[in-house]
């Protein structure tokens, strides 16, 4: 089967399509025929290896964790997929394998894909849309009536988190670049701001219930000002200072946390019923065939992606 693999930790180009041999499923496993494969910002980090403590350095290493397609065969203690199913779903860990024509995955880390989405619409949701979900729903207990801001609200975790949020009932104010202000309107966002200064999120005194650092750059003795006295900041990104924040907000308020995306079928299928609903649409920045892997991580790596890139695995 041809995979998307790298030999070394590097640039885009250290990415190249080869034919290595199909994966056989374990028992708890699904053998899926893959139609379309999403990237994230992790896999760029795992290709430059600063993920090298998780990752390993055992090579070849592929690329992705997200992905739609067809069931091929299952597993022997696999009783709820059948061959033909459609399905999508996502990795866990840090090695990636998706961007492949076969992968072998956890029965319980995928499920139907939405009825009514192409796979191409499909792929591009279990990683970003599963951390938005976890993220508001989980982490920061988003109700309905909630004021929330979500900072660098137009990349891939950005636009699920923009519409779970709405879908949860809360007032949603946004932070992005200044042409995608419209964007996040379009998406559900109440009020839309640009990044470019810190303080405007707060001015005038407003407050948050949560406060999501969806693009990873604030730390929360910036959050903390705009957050109500029970409100929570939710970073996608782990440093020393939060988890010293984490450890000194453990009982007090408000808090600081941090979202760690797990894959989890229920999760995937309350995407798809939010699918189903209308109240989550799939935003696509660009699709690529399989062969232009380096293209696609050399776009996503300039953190400007206007939601997700897929590839198409099939010709
Ligand atoms: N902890 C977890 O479980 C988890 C899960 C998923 C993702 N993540 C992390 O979450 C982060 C976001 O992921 P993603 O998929 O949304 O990434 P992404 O698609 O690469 O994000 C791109 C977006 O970031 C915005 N951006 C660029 N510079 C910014 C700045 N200085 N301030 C605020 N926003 C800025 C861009 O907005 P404009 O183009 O409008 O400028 C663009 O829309 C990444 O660091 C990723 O590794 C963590």
């Amino acid at each position: 089967m041809r995979a998307a693999i790298h030999h070394r930790f590097g640039p885009p180009d250290v990415l190249s399509i080869e034919e290595l041999p199909p994966p056989r499923p374990r028992p708890h496993e699904v053998l899926v025929r893959v139609e379309a494969a999403a990237l994230n910002p992790k896999d760029v980090l795992i290709r430059k290896g600063r993920y090298r403590v998780l990752s390993g350095a055992r090579f070849p290493m592929g690329s992705g964790f997200d992905l739609a397609g067809v069931v091929e065969s299952v597993g022997s203690r696999v009783h709820d997929r059948r061959v033909g199913d459609r399905v999508f779903g996502m990795l866990d860990g840090f090695r990636g394998r998706t961007c492949a024509e076969l992968v072998a995955i956890r029965a319980d880390h995928c499920a139907p894909a939405p009825e009514g989405l192409s796979f191409v619409e499909a792929a591009s949701l279990p990683l970003a849309a599963s951390t938005a979900l976890q993220a508001l729903r989980d982490v920061a207990r988003v109700g309905p009536g909630d004021r929330v801001l979500l900072h660098g609200a137009s990349g891939g975790v950005g636009v699920h988190a923009i519409q779970i949020a709405k879908a949860l009932g809360a007032h949603v104010t946004t932070t992005s670049g200044a042409h995608n202000l419209e964007r996040c309107a379009s998406l559900g966002a109440d009020v839309t701001l640009t990044y470019d200064d810190p303080a405007t999120p707060f001015a005038a005194g407003a407050r948050y219930d949560a406060i999501v650092d969806v693009y990873g750059n604030r730390r929360f003795a910036w959050a903390r000002r705009g957050l109500t006295a029970r409100g929570t900041y939710v970073t996608t990104v782990p440093s020393r200072a939060l988890f010293l924040d984490v450890a000194r907000t453990a009982f007090t308020s408000p808090k600081a946390r941090l979202v760690m995306v797990r894959s989890r079928a229920r999760d995937l299928e309350t995407i798809a019923s939010m699918v189903r609903a209308g109240a989550l649409r799939p935003v696509i920045d660009r699709v690529l065939p399989l062969e232009s892997i380096a293209e696609a991580h050399a776009h996503l790596e300039t953190r400007h992606a206007r939601g997700k890139v897929v590839l198409t695995i099939h010709r």
